[in-house]
Parts: C-alpha cells; structure tokens; sequence
C-alpha cells in the first residue's frame, strides 16, 4: 500500500517525454504469442497492468525479459492455452488474450473477466465476433471455452466501435482462412498500432484507424520489434497538471493529432497551446473558462479516459460545466473525493455538473480507480497545502512513476509506503 503527498500550490513548469502507451501495449504483447518467435518491444512504459500481463505471457509458456522500457517476449515455447481465474480478475483486459489464444491453440479458456471500478465490462460483442469467425464458444461455471477447427474469414459488423472487440477480431483472424473485414470498427490510434505489430510480424491487415478493417488471413507469422506509441490520455493528464497550476510545460514523443479533442477542449477553456511534429508547449493560462458541454466519445471524439482529469480543470473553472460521460455507466467516483476538496459537483446517472470555484482545499482522499486516481493528482497540485492520496496501485496501472515524472516538471510529490 502507498500514499501520494502532494504539495499544492506550485506552478508546474519545464518538459518531459511522455511515457508508452499502456491501451496499445497490452494487446501487442497479447499478438505475441501467436508468432512463436522473439519479440522486442521499445518504449513500453513500467505500469502494473504491463506486469499483470507479463504474468498471463509467463504462465502460457513465454519467456520475458524487461530492461528499463525493452521488453522481449520469447513465445516459441508457448504450453498453456488457459488463463486461471486468479489472473484474469486481477486484469479484465486479459481477456485481449482470447483471440490470440485460440488463433494458436486452435482452443483457449479463460476465466469471465467480470466487471470492474467503472462498469461491468460486457464481452458479448466480442463474443458474439468470434462465434461468426466460426470459433465455438461455451460460457459456463463462469468460465469461456472456446475451440475451433478452422477459423474462417468472415464479414463482421460491430454495434458499438468497442476497441476490446476491434483488438479481438484483428487478432483472432489474421490467420484465418479468407478475408475478414470489420464494419463499425474502433478508430483509436492504438488499434493502429496493433495493425503495423501485427503487418510487421507478417499479417495482412489494412485499414485501422477507420471504420472498416480488412484482415486477409496469412499462413505464418514470425517474431518482430516494434515501438510503442505515445500515451495520448497520459499526455493530456500531463497537460491538465500544467493548465490546473497555472504553469507552462513541453510534451515531448507526442503526436498532437492524437490529441486534437483534448487540446480543443483546452484551447476553448483559454488555455494557450502550440505544437509542432513531436511537441506540445502549454503556455501560463490565468484562468480556465468552463466546458459548456463535453460529452465522451469513441475515438475520434472526447476520450472517455480523460473525463475525469478535465473534471478537476472544470471544477476551478469560471462558470458551470456539464459532463455527459456516454461510454461506461459507472466512471464518476472521483466526484465524491473532489467534492472532499472544496469542488462543487452534482452526479445524476450519466450526467455531471461541475459549478467552477475558486480553490480547491488539501485533503485525504482514496483513488477508486485509475484515470479517477489521476484526477486527484490534478486536484492536489492545484489546491492549497499537503493531499495525501491512498489506493496509489490504481494510478499506477496506467502512470509510469508519476512522483518522477511530475518532479520533472517542478512539482513536488512524495510516495509514501505504509
Ligand atoms: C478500452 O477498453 C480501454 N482499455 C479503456 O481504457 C477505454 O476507456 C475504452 O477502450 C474506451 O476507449 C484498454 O484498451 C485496455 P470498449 P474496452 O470495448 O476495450 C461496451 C483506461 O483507463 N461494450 O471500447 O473494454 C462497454 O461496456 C481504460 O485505460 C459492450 O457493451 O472498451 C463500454 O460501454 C478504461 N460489449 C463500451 O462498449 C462488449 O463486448 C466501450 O467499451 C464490449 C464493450
């Protein structure tokens, strides 16, 4: 267990590379195994969801190596098609593995993911995929068992652009027999990333990015490097430090057009921002105007993952904001912890109204999940005195040593272990 204590009050200032990103590491290292060969991944960021998912690649039969942000998965002697259910409730986004699994083994079984802090995390739509791809699926003693004598090519609508499905479908079919092509698919960058892991290791894949995705299945595949993009929601958390504290910061390794909601969404609340190929500048902003509305939405909308770091920006805004968070049913836990700190927010169902105050006050709050944790971050660096922050494992899920990368900045956050 540890607590971050974070001293408000001062202007972050200065220039940081920002880490990997986390949403596009995990289902390359689920791609790995499908290759049996050796992998090299650059720029994957330290996050415990990446330990997590080391642990499935060790228990299905890989051998892992990390060297600070190398890490090299050898999968040539891969003996496990099954992952238990003690890791799977330990990370839900295991189940990105089902694919790749039952792609190699022609068999997989996995234990129900459940849900989690920010919804119940339904599979259907990447079950309901994988069934059309001709694979079998039985759901029983909270258990999936899926086998497949042929995995056959086939024409896959998605009802919602789900980016787990999208990553299931890709995977589960790069070496299935025919052509398989995704309508409605997720359009996140990190789907992209996935497309070129998987072309480098010799798919053929085409389209991601957009809303229809070909998959021509191939024979072989072999193993590759690669290196992980840039953490986009990370990077704008990074930015709301900077807005909330009245600083100016220089994100380096980051593609703006990645980010253009999110640095919209900044531009319309005052803040100043100029960027270049790799670079993002935030410059001193005086005062932050509220967000008549913001609605979350798939890519390339307002991403879901930084309602609540733009919440505490709204929260010492001028004037009152509306959040519509439309993507999953439970993502405002944050609120009660900001609301322990002066903020004045209302929650009803999907809706928040966010009425801006002037300061926010130190408090002891808990993160009840990860970008909620990194909420308070925000919170604690914009408002007066020591905010001790519990439940830290939530936020580093998804921040790689985030007391480093802040004092990098000027800001002063210890992490306390109890
Ligand atoms: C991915 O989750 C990300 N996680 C999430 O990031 C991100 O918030 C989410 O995409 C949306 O962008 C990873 O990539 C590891 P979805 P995923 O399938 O794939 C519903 C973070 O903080 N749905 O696009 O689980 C679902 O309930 C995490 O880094 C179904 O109904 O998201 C939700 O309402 C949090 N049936 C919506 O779709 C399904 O079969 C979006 O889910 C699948 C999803």
């Amino acid at each position: 267990m540890s607590v971050l204590a974070i001293e408000g009050g001062r202007k972050l200032e200065g220039e940081i590379a920002v880490q990997g990103a986390k949403n596009a590491v995990l289902p390359i290292l689920a791609a790995t195994i499908m290759n049996g060969g050796k992998n090299t991944i650059y720029n994957c960021p330290k996050l415990r969801d990446v330990d997590k998912t080391i642990e499935v690649l060790e228990y299905l039969g890989c051998k892992v190596k990390r060297q600070e942000n190398t890490l090299t998965v050898d999968s040539s002697s891969l003996k496990e098609f099954t992952i238990p259910e003690e890791l799977m409730r330990q990370m839900r986004s295991s189940i990105i593995f089902l694919g790749a699994i039952v792609n190699t083994f022609g068999r997989a079984t996995v234990s129900m993911p459940g849900g989690c802090e920010i919804g119940n995390r339904p599979i259907d739509l990447h079950l309901k995929a994988l069934r059309q791809l001709g694979i079998e699926i039985k759901e029983e003693h909270g258990y999936i068992e899926c086998s497949a004598n042929v995995i056959k090519g086939a024409n896959i609508h998605l009802d919602f652009p789900s980016v787990g499905a999208t990553e299931n479908i890709m995977l589960s079919s790069c070496r299935a027999k025919g052509t398989t092509t995704i309508t409605n698919a997720a359009r996140e960058p990190e789907i992209v990333d996935l497309q070129n892991f998987l072309n480098d290791m010799g798919a053929k894949i085409s389209g991601a990015g957009g809303s229809v995705i070909q998959i021509d299945g191939v024979q072989t595949l072999h193993g590759t490097e690669h290196t992980i993009i840039t953490d986009r929601i990370v990077a704008a958390t990074y930015l709301a430090c900077g807005a909330a504290t009245g600083g100016s910061i220089v994100l380096k390794r980051v593609d703006p057009a990645h980010m253009e909601a999110m640095i919209n969404v900044l531009k319309d609340m005052g803040c100043r921002l100029t960027s270049e190929k790799d670079k993002i500048i935030l410059y001193p902003c005086k005062c932050l105007k509220e967000i008549p509305m913001l609605r979350t939405m798939p890519y390339p909308g307002f991403p879901t993952d930084t309602q609540s770091p733009f919440m505490t920006l709204a929260a010492i805004a001028d004037g009152t904001s509306i959040f519509v968070e439309t993507i999953f049913e439970n993502r405002y836990k944050h609120v009660e912890e900001l609301v322990r700190m002066g903020a004045d927010i209302q929650v009803d169902g999907r809706v928040a109204v966010v009425r801006g105050v002037k300061k926010l006050s130190s408090a002891n709050v808990s993160a009840r999940d990860l970008r909620g944790g990194a909420a308070l971050v925000v919170a604690g660096l914009a408002a007066d005195g020591i905010t001790r922050i519990s439940n830290v494992e939530y936020i580093d899920r998804g921040y790689e040593d985030i007391e480093k990368y802040i004092g990098y900045l000027n800001g002063n956050i210890k992490r306390i272990n109890c």
